[in-house]
């Protein structure tokens, strides 16, 4: 039979080692351990030292992934890296692959925010259902701390840094079992890390912008809104993709962005706290790296475990979502 199907055989993660609880925020602006403990359940956050990298963390957690996989570097055919905060715009994913010596693989970047890691899951299905390639590597990573307003209390005490991977392969049955994925433009100005232009003259009448990307502005009500509302939503059209009914979920595995929003998208699609993977209070919102981050270390705690069905949702600037339900292992 051909080996059409997807299947995800391995996972890693890497986080920097610094680690900023929340007491030392309030150092940097006017906040409380109790605020930020009770509006977000995150209690510390890593963050990355000058000397590192988005390519040296994906590079890190891709090794794990690669050896729990059992597979080698060489093996792969494509990496894909999620990621909003690239050490380099052109991308980061050929420097993983030089790093790792996947020398055989195509890289590149992909960029969907916080839903990077899910839309890079159907990315990589994609390439694996037609036939075109077997063992991908998916990467989810950011530092967004390079990009905080550490004066806006609103938004500096969210985020975090990591990065999180997995090993798909070309397997006989299909592990990927529905996906849903939406994006709405008109809601763009909610979540921004924008580039700012400033306009030099070059040669008389030809104008030319030399700006820079400017720190996370959010809406944090507005995002909160449409993540209690478009999450469900897009995990039950997953499911009915699937064909399986909520109650056929081992694990939700959502975005780590706040434990309000865990809780509620649980509460509505009425699943048991106990099924629910939260980390978030050690890591803050990591980005693309939430997801993978937080399912490594499950499968780490043998928590998840071989044929475990897990639905993945990943949600933020764009704005974009999306849901992928997939059976853990060969
Ligand atoms: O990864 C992309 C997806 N991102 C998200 O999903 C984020 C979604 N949004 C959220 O998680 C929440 O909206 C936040 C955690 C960002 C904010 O929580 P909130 O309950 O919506 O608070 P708020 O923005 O309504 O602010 C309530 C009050 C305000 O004071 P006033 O205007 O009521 O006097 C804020 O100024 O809390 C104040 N505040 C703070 N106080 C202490 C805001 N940030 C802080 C802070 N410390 N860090």
């Amino acid at each position: 039979m051909e080996k059409l199907g997807v299947s995800i055989t391995g996972s890693g993660s890497a986080v920097p080692e610094t680690s900023l609880d929340n007491h030392a925020l309030t150092a940097l602006v006017e906040t409380s351990d109790e605020w930020i403990t009770t509006r977000t359940g995150i209690r510390q956050r890593r963050i990355s030292l000058p000397s590192d990298s988005v390519s040296s963390l994906a590079a890190a957690a891709s090794r794990q992934a690669i050896a729990s996989a059992g597979i080698q570097a060489t093996d792969l055919d494509l990496i894909l890296l999620a990621t909003s905060t690239p050490d380099d715009l052109f991308g980061s994913a050929c420097q993983v692959q030089a790093e790792l010596g996947a020398n055989k693989a195509v890289a590149f970047d992909l960029t969907a925010a916080c839903s990077g890691f899910v839309f890079g899951l159907v990315t990589a299905a994609q390439y694996i259902r037609t036939g075109v390639y077997k063992n991908v590597l998916l990467i989810g990573a950011d530092i967004l701390s390079r990009w905080v307003d550490w004066q806006d209390r609103k938004t500096c005490v969210l985020f975090g840094d990591g990065a999180g991977a997995v090993v798909l392969q070309a397997n006989e049955s299909d592990r990927l079992l529905g996906f849903a994925l939406k994006s709405d433009g008109t809601q763009n100005h909610h979540l921004n890390l924008g580039y700012a232009v400033s306009s030099q003259e070059l040669l008389p009448g030809i104008n030319v912008s030399q700006g820079t990307y400017q720190p996370i502005t959010m809406n944090g009500k507005e995002v909160y809104r449409f993540a209690v509302q478009k999450v469900p939503e897009i995990i039950d059209k997953a499911l009915f993709a699937a064909n399986l009914t909520v109650e056929q979920i081992d694990w939700l595995l959502l975005h780590q962005a706040n434990q309000r929003i865990l809780d509620a998208v649980a509460e509505r699609l009425n699943i048991p706290e106990h099924k629910v993977i939260s980390n978030l209070a050690n890591y803050g919102n990591t980005s693309a790296a939430s997801i993978p981050l937080a399912l490594d270390e499950a499968v780490r705690q043998g928590k998840i475990k071989p044929n475990d069905i897990i639905a993945a949702s990943g949600f933020g600037a764009g704005l974009t979502w999306g849901a992928a339900i997939f059976q853990w292992g060969k």
